[in-house]
């Protein structure tokens, strides 16, 4: 049974929900629009000095807020809601386990780090490792006896440009020590890595993007030496474990299959792909995100959806697809219901595919730290997560919770 709610700590304005989030779907498919187009992550450092800041963060609200009727329960939260279905992940900055402990606790039982795995940040000089960020995150989800996703060794921002010089026998033995190193740190609680992410660029046709990062050789040996790290730990333990991730997957995924292809007729070991599913509230239609589901359930592989948020902007209209910042709106109830019925639709969906699917994990927990609130438009307020920035729930999360 479905549980209506207003959001009481709004004020109903009379201000018209903008048209802005509602633009006409990219209808041939071409070029790409979502928060993703262009490159999702806004920071993109690439010179090793281990930025990030790629969220937006702010520490608006503190811990945990309480108020409204909203008490965190892990008896009757997400988590237990979908346990006959796939584990609900949050990916989370150590900020998170003091702003938002409880409802960490009680909605979600799997954890991304968002930033603090990155290449660029974990290993931003060659042998010269930080764990602290990310060792806080690993920890709190052992303590839970929770899993992880590992986020991510192949891609092209936020990785440090000392990896990719010179030919593949230089970059081979720098990919081999971060990947044993990572997996040796972090192997008993990663139980599904992003060994590539976001290979396919936005060009016509879906090519594979000219970086040193996605050379084929490199694909190649970030997969096996993922795959060898983890058998070394224990024999079968790499079974399903490895990853392709990307956006706007619905677009490309003529253009993912045929590279995983090549890749697994070289030895490659892969086991899933990774929807990101930064989405919006009218884009991509369900209709094809199943028939991208069916692709990747035809060619033998498992689906996790890796980061979803909804944004409630189309910053990219057609008919050019070019950057065009929408104007900011405000999240009125009738805003939030709309955003509370995409959910419903995705989580409908995913739980018609929960024997393929194996977790789904939001990008973030409340619309106080979202990258959406800075990617593509600085400044502007987003609401693409279940909790407000008041950490309330929003109608998103009862909408996925009742069914
Ligand atoms: C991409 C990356 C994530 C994150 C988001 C947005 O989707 O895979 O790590 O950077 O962009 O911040």
């Amino acid at each position: 049974m479905k549980i209506t709610r207003t959001l009481r700590t709004f004020a109903i304005s009379a201000l018209l929900v903008s048209l802005t989030f509602a633009c006409a779907p990219n209808s041939n498919g071409e070029a790409a629009q979502t928060p993703g187009a262009g490159g999702a992550g806004a920071a993109g450092a690439t010179d090793g000095t281990g930025a990030d800041t790629s969220t937006g963060a702010t520490t608006a609200g503190g811990a945990d807020s309480g108020g409204d009727d909203y008490v965190p329960d892990a008896a009757t939260g997400l988590a237990a809601a979908y346990s006959d279905y796939f584990p609900i992940g949050a990916a989370i900055e150590p900020t998170h386990l003091t702003s938002v402990p409880g409802i960490l606790e009680a909605e979600f039982n799997h954890l991304t780090a968002e930033n603090r795995m990155k290449w660029g940040n974990i290993e931003p000089t060659e042998g010269n490792f930080t764990w602290t960020g990310a060792d806080q995150i690993a920890d709190f989800a052992r303590e839970r006896g929770w899993k992880m996703t590992g986020h991510t060794f192949i891609w092209y921002r936020e990785s440090p440009n000392w990896v990719f010089k010179g030919t593949i026998d230089d970059i081979k033995p720098r990919l081999k020590a971060h990947i044993d190193a990572m997996v040796e740190r972090y192997g008993d609680v990663v139980d599904n890595w992003d060994v590539v992410n976001e290979a396919i660029s936005d060009g016509a046709g879906y090519p594979v993007r000219d970086n040193p990062q996605y050379d084929e050789d490199v694909l190649y040996w970030a997969f096996e030496y993922a795959k060898q790290a983890l058998e070394a730990q224990e024999a079968g333990s790499s079974a399903g474990k490895l990853y392709y991730n990307d956006y706007n997957v619905n677009l490309k995924i003529d253009s993912i299959l045929p590279l995983l292809q090549t890749l697994a007729d070289r030895g490659a070991q892969i086991d899933g792909i990774g929807l990101q599913a930064h989405v919006r509230t009218d884009w991509p239609s369900v209709a094809d995100l199943r028939s991208t589901f069916e692709k990747i359930v035809d060619a033998g592989y498992k689906i996790k959806i890796s980061e979803l948020d909804v944004t409630v902007y189309n910053d990219y209209p057609p008919p050019t697809y070019a950057l065009t910042p929408a104007p900011e709106v405000e999240l009125t109830p009738e805003l939030d219901a709309t955003i509370g019925q995409r959910y419903g639709e995705l989580f409908e969906l995913f739980r018609e595919y929960k024997d393929h699917i194996t977790s789904v994990t939001m990008w973030g927990v409340s619309d106080d730290h979202t990258w959406l609130n800075t990617d593509p438009v600085p400044g502007r307020e987003n609401y693409p997560l279940l909790f407000t920035d008041e950490h309330l729930p929003k109608q998103a999360y009862y909408e996925i919770k009742d069914f």
